[in-house]
């Protein structure tokens, strides 16, 4: 059975009550399933309570940041460098196409975070626009974003991005790199089971249809019953 990522990225949005109430709400209705992982991204501030909510209720979700600082430890004021979040977070969205475009990261720095985040022992998830968007060495989970799905509530549609999934697998696949691609953009309860459903997607990366308890509950139960 192939493994399932579902990726909650909140951006910069729910205060730690918000994300607290969040964490209570799902995390005691779902379904534990070992080849499902489910990951909810809040923002900094927020994540050692989250994690701690989560340990204590031995809830079946991981934490992961929606970004990390490319420097290590050091002068770098504002930036939150890896190995502060390192034991708290398992994953780390990196590149996302508005980092990208608000803030100007560029494919280099995105290689620079990647390797912090395998230092650290964190999942580097590497957000992509299509297949000509370089995923850096080490990072082994990508997440297929086209910018004109992100937030607008008009997806590509999964035959598409089954296809650029597999064209990133074709790209970077070797007898020892094995890729998972992940898709977002637009994704809601109606829709996430169609993607999932595609040969090459391996689960989604969901913005403003995760901040909800209940649409993310459904998302959920639609990829328990993909098959
Ligand atoms: P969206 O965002 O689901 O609100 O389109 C996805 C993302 O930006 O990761």
């Amino acid at each position: 059975m192939k493994k399932i990522w579902i990726i909650a990225n909140w951006k910069s949005n729910k205060n730690l009550a918000e994300a607290l109430d969040w964490v209570s709400q799902v995390g005691e209705k779902l379904e534990r399933k070992d080849n499902i992982n489910i990951v909810v991204c809040p923002q900094f501030s927020e994540i050692e309570e989250v994690a701690k909510q989560i340990k204590v209720g031995k809830l079946p979700l991981m934490v992961g940041s929606q970004d990390l600082s490319p420097f290590t430890e050091g002068p770098y004021t504002g930036e939150e460098s890896a190995s502060s979040l390192q034991g708290l977070v398992q994953l780390a969205i990196l590149g996302h196409s508005e980092r990208r475009k608000t803030f100007g990261e560029t494919d280099d720095t995105v290689a620079k975070k990647v390797k912090r985040a395998l230092e650290t022992d964190i999942i580097p998830l590497v957000c992509v626009q299509n297949e000509t968007t370089p995923v850096p060495t080490g990072c082994n989970l990508v997440a297929y974003e086209p910018i004109f799905a992100i937030g607008t509530g008009n997806p590509d549609t999964p035959e598409n991005a089954n296809k650029i999934a597999n064209l990133l697998k074709q790209k970077y696949e070797t007898p020892t790199r094995k890729l998972e691609v992940l898709y977002g953009g637009s994704i809601n309860s109606e829709n996430v089971k169609k993607f999932v459903e595609q040969e090459h997607i391996s689960g989604v990366l969901v913005g403003g249809a995760s901040l909800n308890p209940n649409e993310f509950l459904k998302i959920v139960s639609e990829c328990l019953n993909y098959e």
